[in-house]
């Protein structure tokens, strides 16, 4: 769906009572989101980097429970690290309740071979999902080595993260690891060329309020303001990597051509620019 389009549908379900706009929203994502192998696909490639972090840092998840923060619309990611890494139980939360049964089905026939379950409407045993449940109401009643996200954080307001990892700081294991991937771009670029990765930098806090609405929030935060929240909730960074910008790219250049709000003014371009934010905590 164009860009412009979307982001109407957005602005016009966000006026509407909440109830009614979140259940045309969720229709909506029926629709549009059946394409299970493209999020296996990309799925796929987050793991292999969480794979690769895990095992540069000697994680071993093999027999241990995990916690997912961000759910998303189908139960892939617990799949792939069921078959791959062949963990205990998944724990899921989400503040909304995205999964379905077609999505379950859908999901859970691809893995079916895989893993030598039966293709069904129905979670496999080992998935515990929890939507309706941000993770700092959750009760962590079991043990759990590693608490993983993908592309929920910049989603999260600054609070609200702080409130997140305090709650895990406290409700966690001391030998407990923590792994997010954050996507700090402008997510309107992935769908057009033309709008900068950084784009949305050049509006003030009110302007972006006007421009993004509760289905597509993005907190615009940069790599220090993670990190600050980070170790302000007690736990350390054990491991930080992210994307460093070409400057003789086409990407570097869409930068240059934008006037940054002035509240960025405080940061470094390199902390600007950092992209696809790999973060390791420990206690
Ligand atoms: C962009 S989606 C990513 C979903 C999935 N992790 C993926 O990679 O496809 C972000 C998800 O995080 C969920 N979410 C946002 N805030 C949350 C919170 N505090 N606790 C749990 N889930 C949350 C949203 O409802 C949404 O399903």
């Amino acid at each position: 769906m164009h860009n412009r389009t979307k982001s109407s549908i957005l602005r016009f379900l966000d006026i509407l009572p909440k109830k009614i706009g979140y259940t045309i929203y969720h229709m909506l994502q029926m629709i549009t989101l059946k394409d299970v192998d493209f999020y296996v696909k990309t799925n796929e490639s987050s793991f292999y980097q969480i794979h690769k972090i895990l095992n540069e840092n000697n994680i071993d998840v093999k027999n241990e429970n995990i916690i997912e923060i961000g759910s998303g619309w189908f139960p892939i990611m617990p799949l792939i690290f069921k078959e791959k890494l062949v963990v205990n139980t998944i724990y899921t939360y989400d503040i909304n309740k995205h999964y379905s049964k077609r999505r379950i089905l859908n999901s859970t026939a691809l893995f079916s071979k895989r893993l030598n379950i039966s293709g069904s409407k129905q979670l496999p045993s080992f998935i515990k999902y929890y939507p309706h449940t941000s993770i700092q109401t959750a009760t962590i009643d079991y043990n759990a080595k590693l608490v993983y996200s993908r592309f929920v954080l910049e989603h999260i307001s600054h609070k609200e993260l702080l409130e997140i990892h305090q709650y895990l700081y406290k409700n966690t294991p001391d030998t407990i690891k923590i792994l997010h991937l954050i996507s700090p771009s402008d997510h309107r670029s992935y769908s057009d060329a033309s709008i900068s990765t950084y784009d949305f930098l050049k509006y003030s806090e009110t302007a972006w309020n006007k421009i993004q609405t509760k289905f597509d929030y993005h907190n615009r935060l940069r790599l220090p303001d993670y990190i600050k929240i980070i170790k302000e909730s007690g736990f350390t960074v054990e491991y930080l990597n992210y994307d460093k910008v070409d400057k003789t790219s086409k990407k570097y250049k869409m930068f240059k051509d934008l006037t940054l709000h002035p509240s960025y003014d405080t940061y470094t371009e390199e902390e600007i620019l950092a992209g696809s934010i790999n973060l390791l905590l420990s206690k």
